[in-house]
C-alpha cells in the first residue's frame, strides 16, 4: 500500500488500510469474473463463481467498517444506496 505521506494518523491509516483492502477484494471479483467466462470447464467454474461470491462478502464486510469509520461516507451510503429513483437524481 503506497502512501504520499509518512506523518499519517493511526485514524487515517486503518481508513487507508480497509480502502486498499476493497480495491484488492474488488480486483478479486474481476479476475474471478473473467476466468469464470474463460473456462469450459464446468466444476471449476462453479468453484471460481463460490470463490468470486466469496469476495464479494469480504468487500462488503470491508464497506460495512468504512461506513462505521468514515461519516461522509456513511451520510453518502444513506443518501443513495437501496434508493430505486433514477441515478441522476441521486447526486448534489
Ligand atoms: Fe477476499
Amino acid at each position: 500500500m503506497g502512501y504520499i505521506e509518512t506523518n499519517v494518523d493511526e485514524k487515517t491509516t486503518d481508513l487507508s488500510r480497509a480502502r486498499q483492502s476493497l480495491i484488492e477484494e474488488l480486483q478479486a471479483i474481476m479476475w474471478y469474473d473473467e476466468r469464470i467466462s474463460a473456462t469450459k470447464n464446468k466444476a471449476l467454474r462453479e468453484v471460481l463463481m463460490h470463490n468470486r461470491d466469496d469476495e464479494k462478502e469480504h468487500a462488503m464486510l470491508l464497506l460495512e467498517w468504512m461506513r462505521r469509520n468514515d461519516v461522509p461516507l456513511n451520510k453518502k451510503i444513506k443518501e443513495i444506496l437501496g434508493k430505486s429513483k433514477d441515478l441522476s437524481k441521486l447526486w448534489d
